[in-house]
């Protein structure tokens, strides 16, 4: 029998932290499987669904990062350890890391969008790479996701982060993301990792290439309003793609014509 995609299924919440105002980290227990760079439908009864990056796994559970943007989201962030979180997933495709084996990943990320780079930052670490850099760009000290675990990363990687506006608690650089990498040295067989809002991607391709990183080198992962999220209704389409099911991580030089659109 076919497996129903869109069947719920319902999981524990065993632990909530509070990134910053609005932005909420939910471990939920789960054996099920899935890939670094996917993500999952998330359910709020009455409300719908919203695509949410599996951001971590591990043995029992997996974690996802919720902003309370609109309805669904706000539901979500408003649940609490012990209450039941609806889902159904996983989806997509996965950061094809082992292209990075003997060679410089250099992962780069803005705002929320270090959920989605989180998980292979952290199997990268454990790999055979022969450069870890991850560059983290956010609006400000606030916003700053997973500053508990920056000693662990910093001590097994190159990791440089840089806020908008200086905060007496930061002691590092203010500044956008690509004040970072417009500085940094990188080897032109270098693989790039990116998530981030749409106009940082775009920056930060036009100086890797500045940098000799040929755009078949790149890769993006994408945000595109979804609803079905199995590439039936069209509503994430970006040319001749699904988001949903061909991505959410496309690389540069496929989905180049069609990202650089103005309208896109
Ligand atoms: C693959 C993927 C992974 C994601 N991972 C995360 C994550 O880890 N954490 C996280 O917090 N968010 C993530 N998002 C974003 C999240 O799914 C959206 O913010 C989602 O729309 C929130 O649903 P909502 O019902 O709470 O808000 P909505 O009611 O959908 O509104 C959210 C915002 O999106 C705008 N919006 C609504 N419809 C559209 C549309 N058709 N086109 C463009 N904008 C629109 C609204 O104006 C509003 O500002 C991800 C999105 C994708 C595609
Ligand atoms: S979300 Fe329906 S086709 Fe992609």
């Amino acid at each position: 029998m076919v497996e129903n995609p869109y069947r719920l299924k319902a999981s524990r919440i065993i632990r909530v932290i509070k990134e910053c105002e609005g932005v909420y980290t939910f471990y939920i227990a789960t054996e099920e499987e899935a890939q670094f760079g996917q993500y999952n439908m998330l359910y709020a009864f009455g409300r719908g669904e919203a695509p949410i990056t599996i951001a971590s796994k591990g043995e029992g559970y997996l974690v996802h990062t919720v902003r309370a943007v609109g309805d669904v989201t706000r539901y979500i962030d408003s649940l609490r350890e012990g209450d039941l979180l609806y889902w159904r997933g996983p989806y997509g495709n996965r950061w094809s890391l082992e292209e990075a084996y003997g060679k410089t990943l250099l992962i780069l990320s803005g705002g929320l969008g270090l959920a989605a780079t989180r998980w292979v930052f952290e199997e990268a670490m454990k790999r055979p790479i022969k450069r870890l850099i991850h560059l983290y760009g956010s609006k400000d000290y606030d916003s700053l996701l997973y500053k508990y675990l920056y000693e662990e990363w910093s001590s097994k990687a190159d990791l440089r982060a840089i806020i908008g506006t200086s905060h007496p608690q930061w002691k590092g650089k203010t500044g956008i993301i690509t004040d970072l990498l417009r500085k940094l040295d990188i080897e032109k067989d270098s693989l790039v990792f990116i998530c981030g809002p749409d106009p940082m991607v775009k920056a930060c391709v036009s100086l890797l290439k500045e940098k000799g990183i040929e755009e078949n080198r790149i890769y993006a992962s994408l945000e595109r309003h979804m609803k079905c999220s199995v590439g039936t209704c069209g509503h994430c389409m970006i040319g001749p793609y699904f988001v949903c099911k061909d991505g959410p991580i496309f690389r540069y030089d496929l989905i180049k014509e069609y990202f650089e659109r103005k309208e896109v």
